[in-house]
């Protein structure tokens, strides 16, 4: 396998630099419009949902809103796709502060996202076997390297690449080769692509081109996934590594344009919302209560105690009175009692 940095490669052809243009462009505009918002948690919370949502999906893991939420409240309620939905959006949060407090991304890091993605402790593959093959006719695309010291020296490699500032290349760029030497190494057993989809947005964060990870390649890759399998074989076996880039870049303008467009959408939402709950229950309204409510898209009675600072007994008498009022709706998963905020599920289902 080819060594990080290609070198050999034109970097800067007339088609690469237009579209990274625009994909700077456009994430430069989500990068400006996220940090305007107030509730910063609220947005990220929300978009990592979807994005745990699709990315699983092109692993053909598939599941709905409605039992995402009741695999986040903890309640005992299990559904293996939904976990495994809330586990890789747990992996985005670990990665997200791992990268805040350290500013770096190691293999290590990498090992520990695929282990809260696949919940085992397989680790890099040690085993030869793997290969990529075509889901429909079964026949082997790739066979990745096989021994363990060869995928430690390769990631060790792309991890200098990773954590390399000075280089001439735009980290855009650099995303785009990255995603396809994690990918082309494989280095698990199971769970690359999913872990190779959060290392983008990581390394995203990491080069300051975004402060919260809002941007997901994920929605899509799901809408042609044929298109992102063949260009990986296009790049390795024709070194057509132009059109792979281009294809990335691409992802990044229309998903930050898309980014854009969801999270002015769930602000108007909460604008209408907090009209509503205003006018139907003046008597309790409060920022704090407003922003708890969208803070999941459930929410229970000890939550709601302990963000508002209320007792028990006043915070179930707000939450029985937004339910009164149409404002969440009541549930009982398990032995828990659990509010959802419908609104925001039909909106995030939709989008
Ligand atoms: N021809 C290829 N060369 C290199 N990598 C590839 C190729 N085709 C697919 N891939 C990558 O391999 C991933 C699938 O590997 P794996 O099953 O280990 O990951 P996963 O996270 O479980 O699956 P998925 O990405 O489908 O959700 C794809 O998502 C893609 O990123
Ligand atoms: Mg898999």
């Amino acid at each position: 396998m080819k060594l990080l940095p290609f070198n050999d490669y034109d970097l800067k052809t007339p088609r690469i630099l237009d579209a990274l243009n625009e994909a700077s462009r456009s994430l430069a505009e989500l990068k400006g419009f996220a940090n305007s918002i107030p509730n910063q948690h609220i947005l990220i919370n929300a978009i990592t949902i979807n994005e745990a949502k699709d990315s699983s999906a092109i692993e053909n893991i598939v599941t709905t809103h409605d039992s995402i939420y009741k695999v986040l409240t903890e309640s005992g309620f299990k559904e293996e796709a939904a976990k495994e939905v809330v586990d890789y959006r747990s992996a985005i949060w670990f990665g997200y502060e791992f990268i805040k407090d350290k500013g770096f991304i190691n293999t290590n890091l990498l090992v520990k996202l695929q282990s809260m993605i696949e919940h085992n402790k397989a680790g890099i593959r040690k085993t030869p076997g793997t290969n990529l093959v075509n889901s429909k006719t079964g026949e082997i695309i790739y066979t990745p390297p096989q021994s363990e010291k060869e995928i430690r020296d390769l990631l060790k490699n792309l991890e200098d690449y990773i954590n390399e500032f000075d280089d001439q290349t735009d980290p855009l760029i650099k995303m785009a080769l990255i995603h396809y030497q994690f990918e082309t190494i494989h280095p698990f057993y199971d769970g690359n692509g999913r872990t190779g989809r959060i290392l983008n947005v990581l390394y995203l964060v990491l080069n300051s081109l975004l402060d919260s990870p809002i941007l997901y390649l994920s929605n899509y890759i799901n809408k042609n996934k044929d298109i992102y399998y063949k260009l990986f074989t296009e790049f390795r076996e024709k070194n057509n590594y132009e059109d792979w880039i281009i294809y990335i870049l691409k992802g990044v303008e229309e998903t930050s344009k898309y980014t854009i467009e969801l999270i002015k959408r769930i602000q108007s939402e909460m604008e209408s919302y907090k009209e509503e709950f205003m006018t139907k229950l003046p008597k309790i309204y409060s920022d704090e209560l407003l922003d708890s409510l969208f803070y999941e898209v459930y929410t229970r009675i000890n939550y709601i105690e302990q963000r508002c600072g209320v007792t028990r007994q006043t915070a179930a008498v707000y939450l029985n009175q937004l339910v009164d009022a149409g404002l969440l709706e009541y549930e009982k998963v398990g032995r828990e009692s659990i509010y959802k905020n419908t609104k925001l599920i039909d909106l995030l289902s939709k989008f």
